[in-house]
């Protein structure tokens, strides 16, 4: 199938009280993951990256935003389910633009570095870009506070404001929009209390599709509330890269590497394949939150209804 416009996704989503799930990827196998479950539940998915840590200053071999767009295309066109393909989070614009010829069809500009009068100047103008390639924008108002695992305290973050939502939304011309509720990025070991009556506010003022981000320190009670006020897009990370280390590691409680066989360890898919044993730990998560979000079996339903 073609990459569909994830507004459209979502706009089923909202109508049907579901949610659609961003499941973050990093790397091959996280994305084949994500497909993997998208195929098995029959929900449709949003696949894509996180652009700010593909674009980062640290990494030790700098990325190339078309491999991964190509990757991205490739595993989204052949999937059996309903995707879109969105680049997440990218501060630097060049980034962004060079994502949609890269066949990106969702970008997002990562705002904390900039004040909301520059925010709404740079998705004015990703608007115009995204919209002349065939792509869409999603933008963030308000701030998510972020979980520092380390010192265990989470960034003050700021929720979003309605009027400045309505008022950006309808200035910049954005596809979705991604609202800070209550909802922190990152947060694991407890769970944020999500502001449902700000939600319930958000979904009656404002048209475009709202996104929760933070997917991993929601409770689940919570999200169900959240899907059903107007929430149609949840964005998750940090939970499926916790179930991909945890599988590393108890791969090699059982495995000495001197003495697994290097082809059966790594390259031929069966039991003993670390990275085939750590993308179906990523499945598995992923098949759980799209119960949760009530998107499982509704990859046909949109076929049918949209087509
Ligand atoms: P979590 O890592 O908290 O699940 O959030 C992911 C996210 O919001 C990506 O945009």
């Amino acid at each position: 199938m073609p990459l569909f416009p994830m507004s459209r996704l979502l706009r089923h989503a909202r109508a049907h009280k579901y949610a659609v799930g961003y499941f973050e990827a990093w790397n091959l196998e996280s994305i084949l993951a994500v497909k993997d479950a998208a195929e098995e539940a029959d929900s449709p998915v949003i696949l894509g990256f996180n652009g700010g840590f593909l674009g980062n200053g640290r990494r030790r071999v700098a990325e190339d935003i078309f491999h991964y767009g190509a990757l991205g295309t490739a595993i989204a066109e052949r999937a059996r389910v309903p995707a879109a393909l969105i680049l997440n989070e990218a501060a630097r614009v060049p980034l962004l633009l060079q994502a949609l010829e890269a066949g990106f069809n969702v970008i997002m500009h990562d705002h904390q570095e900039c004040s909301p009068e520059e925010s709404a100047v740079i998705n004015q103008d990703l608007v115009r870009a995204a919209h002349a390639a065939g792509a869409e924008v999603e933008a963030e108002i308000g701030e998510l506070p972020a979980h520092d695992l380390g010192t265990g305290r989470a960034t003050p973050g700021e929720k979003t404001d309605p009027e400045a939502a309505a008022a950006f939304v309808r200035r910049t011309g954005v596809d979705a929009l991604a609202v800070a509720v209550g909802n922190v990025h990152m947060l694991e070991g407890r769970k944020a209390p999500l502001d449902l009556d700000l939600i319930r506010t958000l979904s009656r003022r404002i048209e475009v599709p709202l996104v929760l981000h933070g997917g991993t320190g929601i409770e689940p009670a919570a999200l169900a509330e959240a899907i059903r006020l107007g929430i149609s897009k949840i964005n998750v990370g940090t939970v499926l890269r916790r179930a991909f280390l945890l599988a590393l590691e108890s791969y090699f409680r059982t495995h000495e590497a001197a003495r697994v066989d290097p082809s059966e360890g790594t390259s031929t898919g069966g039991e003993q394949d670390l990275l085939a044993g750590a993308r179906r730990a990523v499945t598995v998560e992923v098949l759980r939150l799209m119960s949760l979000f009530g998107s499982a079996g509704m990859a046909s339903r949109f076929s049918k209804e949209e087509s």
